[in-house]
């Protein structure tokens, strides 16, 4: 059995390190909005490279109080893609605006930042690209647009973080970048936990007000906000995993590089793309397969732990019925839907696991087209 990911072999290297960090909080009687709070926002900031960062319940409270820091609300028009996890468009719906969904690229899973300009229209209000899979998008080209129409950019993160294109990280080049800690994440916590970073004075105190009901000092209220604070010991956890994201993600690259050089010999596995000039940090290293739902099932019996995401696009979600948006109205993003699956992927795989996942992979794909 392989699995997709393994935190229990992350656990074992800062296991020790971890508990001390709990058992502490647990002891300091502090639990929200405390030292480890701060110091994790301050880290955080460096980190990225912006000037303020929030630590926030979720990531997808990040996108949604990004949405209200910038008063993106009813009759506004937020342009994203349909290929994501869902939360990207539920923040958008939350504030009550309508998600506008562009094509995804035909190689690299992200928005195709060359279609944005013809879904802009007097509402459009923000872009959200999704770094997805841990691949950044084409930020310069959708900084450019947002310039040219005063269009904000907030950038979903949530499985980026690390990443960079042409050498300054994800998260610091739109008005907000949005960041998870959901425990399968490269950065994840052991709950609940995500962060917003920004350059703006203006949407830090915001946001800090947003996420403690709607205002900065105790008891007094401005705004209808909500209750999305990181906890301590969330906080110190993720302090700790922090000092080792760049070598996970490392690790995790080499393991992309390792898959890619064991499918060279196979075209019938089409292995994933990057963008010139970026880093992405291979939270999911995603291939793209024909008959892949028969794959994906033997490989599953097989005890290899494939995932798909997301086996249907946004568009055609019950959720999103009323958008209207037909099928064949985003053809790069139904093609992969219907062709990509995710292999095993985490700092810890040895090289012996992906030979056998690879070995498995083309197995099952022989049988599937066999079947066939
Ligand atoms: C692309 C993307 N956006 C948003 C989210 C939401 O993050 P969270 O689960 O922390 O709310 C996730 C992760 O689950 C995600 O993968």
């Amino acid at each position: 059995m392989i699995p997709i990911l393994d935190l229990k072999r992350q656990y074992e290297q800062i296991g020790k390190e971890i508990e001390s960090e709990v058992i502490n909080v647990l002891k300091s009687g502090s639990y929200i909005l405390g030292k480890h709070n701060k110091a994790l926002e301050e880290e955080f900031s460096k980190y990225i490279g912006v000037k303020h960062s929030l630590g926030l319940n979720s990531g997808t409270d990040a996108l949604h109080l990004a949405l209200r820091a910038l008063d993106v609300g009813p009759g506004d028009e937020v342009i994203t893609v349909a290929f994501t996890f869902v939360a990207t468009t539920e923040a958008i719906g939350i504030v009550g605006a309508k998600p506008v969904f562009v094509d995804i690229d035909k190689d690299t899973f992200n928005i195709d930042a060359n279609e944005i300009e013809k879904a802009i229209t007097p509402k459009t209000k923000a872009i959200i690209p999704v770094h997805l899979y841990g691949q950044p998008c084409d930020m310069d080209v959708i900084m450019d647009i947002a310039k040219k129409y005063n269009l904000y950019v907030i950038e979903d993160c949530c499985q980026a973080i690390g990443a960079t294109y042409k050498g300054k990280k994800v998260g610091s080049f739109g008005d907000v970048g949005c960041f998870s800690f959901f425990p399968t994440k490269n950065l994840g916590g052991m709950g609940d936990g995500g962060m917003a970073t920004t350059n703006s004075n203006y949407i830090k105190e915001r946001m800090i007000g947003l996420r403690n009901h709607g205002g900065s000092v105790r008891y007094y209220h401005d705004e209808i906000g909500v209750n999305s604070r990181l906890d301590e010991i969330q906080a110190a956890i993720i302090r700790v995993k922090l000092k080792h994201i760049d070598g996970w993600n490392k690790k995790r690259r080499e393991n992309a590089y390792r898959y890619n050089e064991l499918f060279s010999k196979y075209p019938e596995v089409v292995t994933p793309k990057e963008l010139d000039d970026t880093f992405c940090v291979y939270h999911q290293y995603t291939i793209k397969v024909e008959n892949r739902d028969e794959v994906h099932s033997l490989l599953q019996a097989a005890g290899i732990g494939a995932m798909i995401y997301y086996p249907v696009p946004l568009h055609l979600q019950k959720v999103h019925e009323y958008l209207n948006v037909k099928e064949g109205a985003l053809p790069y993003t139904e093609e992969d839907t219907k062709l990509v699956m995710s292999l095993p992927m985490f700092p810890e795989l040895t090289e012996a696991e992906q030979q056998t996942v690879v070995n498995n992979v083309i197995t099952c794909l022989h049988q599937a087209q066999l079947v066939k």
